[in-house]
């Protein structure tokens, strides 16, 4: 089976910028720390981006937060971000750990990325279990697997020498064939002689559903507030959500049309501008959005220019829709 695997994954692996013969350690690093929770495609785009500006650890390391923040915006989960720098830090003093246990002590590193740096980096044989990789598992033995029984089905199976490409062709046929929910490309599998959920025709019974995460509500009403060519900004406190990152000015409860009016003092030619959502791990903001007008700046915010501001400021992807409307103005 493991024989079969591999050599699909020779002839069909894609190309991804950060899969190098050889390896380099830094860019493995990078790239599987982008890729928590976050599709490959919106991964591609941050990748040369981030490293154009942080070419090597060093430089990571010296990176001042703001400019970090920009380079991460739109990726979300931006404590990844923060843990990154703090990895820089480390390793640019300490040397890059090779083991799974020395990586594992690492800010933001678990024991999947650990166990997959590790894998692609340096070739250590280590088993790196993700959602990917469970789903693949479960599907081919018909039966569910948690990460430590599929780390040990998987250890002994890795062949010497290929570790890496082990690693990333249990990934990659997650992420390209055995696709979640009712989809998967059997017929492309290497592996579908050995499934059991397919012979069965169990495909849609594995891997178990897992609950969906309970999300509290949140109800904001968010201002894109003119003055004078400019706009008004907030930077959101150092802890918590979103913590450090800009914002434009909101207040925490839904306000009508006439309450909106009244938020902040001075505002004129208050407009809807309409509703938007955003759904992070256990909280749903729900925004009301409008425009208004102030003829003075009001000292609590930062006030810049459209362009400064798309191009300086890390505002999270919660803030789409009045970044767009930053872009016409
Ligand atoms: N997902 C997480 N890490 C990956 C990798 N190295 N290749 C492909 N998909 C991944």
């Amino acid at each position: 089976m493991i024989p079969s695997l591999l050599h699909w994954f020779e002839q069909n692996a894609r190309p991804l910028p950060w899969r190098e013969s050889p390896p380099v350690p830094y860019h493995v690093l990078l790239s599987e720390i982008m890729l928590q929770q976050t599709r490959i495609e919106a991964v591609k785009e941050h990748y040369h981006r981030f490293l154009l500006a942080c070419p090597d650890i060093a430089s990571l390391a010296n990176l001042p937060d703001e400019q970090l923040m920009k380079l991460w915006e739109g990726l979300g989960y931006y404590s990844r971000a923060r843990n990154l720098k703090k990895t820089a830090l480390i390793v640019a003093e300490q040397g890059f750990p090779q083991t799974v246990e020395g990586l594992g002590k690492l800010p933001g590193v678990g024991p999947y990325t650990a166990a997959a740096i590790a894998s692609i980096a340096f070739g250590v044989p280590a088993a790196a279990v993700d959602g990917n990789v469970l789903r693949v598992l479960s599907r081919l033995h018909a039966e569910n697997f948690t990460r430590e029984s599929a780390s040990q089905w998987l250890l002994p199976k890795i062949p010497q020498g290929k570790a890496g490409a082990f690693t990333q062709a249990w990934m990659e046929l997650g992420e390209i064939v055995c696709l979640p929910n009712g989809t998967p490309l059997c017929g492309e599998c290497p592996l579908r002689l050995f499934c059991k959920a397919r012979k069965n025709d169990l495909i849609s019974q594995f891997p178990a559903p897992t609950p969906k995460p309970e999300r509290t509500v949140q109800e904001r009403t968010v201002f894109l507030l003119h003055c004078k060519g400019k706009i008004a900004l907030h930077k959101r406190p150092p802890t918590g959500l979103l913590a450090n990152l800009w914002e434009f000015p909101a207040v925490e409860k839904a306000l009508s049309p006439k309450e909106a009016e009244k938020a902040f003092s001075g505002l004129r030619n208050l407009s809807f501008l309409g509703n938007a959502k955003h759904l992070f791990t256990h909280i749903e903001w729900r925004m009301r959005l409008y425009s208004a007008d102030v003829d003075e700046p009001l000292q609590q915010f930062t006030w810049e220019s459209p362009q400064n501001i798309l191009r300086d400021y890390a505002i999270p992807s919660a803030f789409r829709r009045l970044k767009e409307h930053c872009k016409q103005y």
